[in-house]
């Protein structure tokens, strides 16, 4: 297993099985342009090993070209296939080869067709390392194969992740690990923490908790801790670009976790998209938002009651707690809505035994 920009890949096909792939299309293309001068227009930049190989096995004679596309961003196509080095060959009246890592959904293909026509080329062929065939939209006819893939994500032999992994001399695949990542929500006295504790054990999770982060950066004055406590200094909200950093450097520790229990966060539909953004670009998601219910007058009791040990003067006062609950709801409200559009949302009901409502919650968990 190799670790990239903090995601997973695991080996998926041998050095040997590649060169051997490369061997079987270089023989046809010799066949294919026995007695030829056709040109090969490489595509870079993760074209470039392939191309090395291939063209050490072709025995005619050849010109070759580079150009420079890129279409994608992260792990996935972006659907716009942008230019940065243009074709510097005159392609009229020529045979040409086109190099390619790999085809996706094809729209480089066809944004290459384009550029062959417009040449005024004789003939084309494409000539592509592998081949997604449950991804390609396109029609167009790709020539000569090495691999069939499934539609995963892949790095390894000139193709990367975000700038690396070319180098790597095998092709490694990215680890499908479904992640368990929870977004607990309570209203204050509900046992989110006493129940993120035990499921935290169970499931083997990661609890973030956004107030124990943040109390962290600052004590230990990280950088992004340093940046937060100006902005509480100044006694202004800290902007959610610092929060979500500093989420995303704890989720980066822990890689290889089971999945998040998030607490505290999101509270806005900003930070519900911050967070989903920032999951996939981890290659996962949320899977649920999970609030335990309880009624409000249960609520006041048991804030109250606790107030008389826990020393919180926020416990002590009904009016206060009331209050707060009363925000709860106004946030949750809008948060609700989110996730359930998504089917995310799961209300668990959040009176009785500890072990019971743990139960509850399992439960639903289990169904994710
Ligand atoms: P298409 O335009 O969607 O067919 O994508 C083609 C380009 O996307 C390739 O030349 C690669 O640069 C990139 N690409 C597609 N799939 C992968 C992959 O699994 N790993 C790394 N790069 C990829
Ligand atoms: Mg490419």
């Amino acid at each position: 297993m190799i670790k990239l920009h903090g995601l997973h890949f695991d080996e998926f096909i041998s050095e040997d099985k590649l060169k051997q792939a490369i061997e079987e299309v270089a023989n046809k293309i010799n066949e294919d342009y026995d007695g030829k001068e056709p040109l090969f227009l490489v595509v870079l930049n993760g074209a470039f090993k392939f191309a090395t190989e291939l063209l050490s096995r072709f025995n005619g004679d050849c010109e070759i070209e580079f150009l420079k596309l890129s279409s994608y961003d992260g792990t996935s196509s972006t659907g716009e296939v942008m230019t940065h080095i243009p074709i510097d060959a005159d392609l009229e009246d020529r045979e040409v080869i086109i190099i390619e890592d790999i085809v996706d959904s094809g729209n480089t293909i066809e944004k290459l067709t384009e550029m062959m026509v417009s040449g005024g080329v004789k003939n084309y062929r494409f000539a592509s390392l592998f081949f997604k065939p449950e991804a390609y939209s396109k029609e167009y006819k790709i020539h000569y194969v090495g691999l069939e893939i499934p539609n995963d994500f892949i790095v390894g032999y000139g193709l990367d992740y975000n700038g690396l992994g070319r180098n790597l001399n095998a092709i490694y695949k990215l680890k499908n690990t479904k992640m368990t990542n929870l977004v607990l929500f309570g209203p204050p006295g509900a046992g989110k923490g006493t129940q993120a504790s035990f499921l935290k054990e169970k499931y083997n999770l990661i609890h973030i908790s956004t107030g124990d982060v943040f109390r962290y950066n600052i004590k230990n004055a990280t950088e992004l801790g340093m940046l937060a406590k100006s902005y509480m200094d100044k006694g202004q909200l800290v902007p959610d670009t610092v929060t979500i950093d500093m989420l995303s450097a704890e989720v980066d520790k822990n890689a290889d976790a089971n999945g998040f229990i998030f607490d505290g966060f999101p509270r806005t539909i900003a930070q519900a998209e911050a967070l989903d953004t920032l999951l996939s670009d981890k290659n996962t998601q949320v899977s649920a938002m999970i609030a335990l219910e309880v009624d409000d007058e249960i609520l006041v009791q048991r804030l109250l009651e606790r107030g008389k040990t826990s020393g919180r003067k926020d416990d002590a006062d009904e009016t206060v707690i009331r209050k707060r609950i009363k925000v709860y709801y106004d946030e949750t409200a809008i948060l609700k809505g989110y996730y359930q559009k998504q089917d995310k949302y799961f209300g668990v009901d959040g009176v009785g035994e500890v072990t019971e409502i743990t139960a509850r919650l399992s439960k639903t968990i289990d169904t994710l």
